[in-house]
């Protein structure tokens, strides 16, 4: 199973995370992301990696539980 972290203090609202991962990721109106999803469901890790990836603040960490 994959955990989802976000770095506050890194997330700049760039949202990169939600157009690779709708339905684990959503910003809030103060442009901070939070997760919707954790762990993350079957189906969707590749969906949480490419998310990870995409962020350009590297705000987001998956871990193993
Ligand atoms: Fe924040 Fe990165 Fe997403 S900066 S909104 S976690 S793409």
């Amino acid at each position: 199973m994959l955990k989802i972290a976000i770095d506050a203090g890194k997330c700049e609202g760039h949202a990169r995370c939600v157009a690779r991962a709708s339905e684990l990721f959503d910003v809030d109106d103060e442009g901070q992301s939070f997760v919707l999803a954790n762990p993350v469901p079957a189906g969707q890790e590749d969906a949480a990696r490419s998310a990870l990836e995409a962020c350009p603040e590297r705000a987001i960490t998956i871990t193993e539980v």
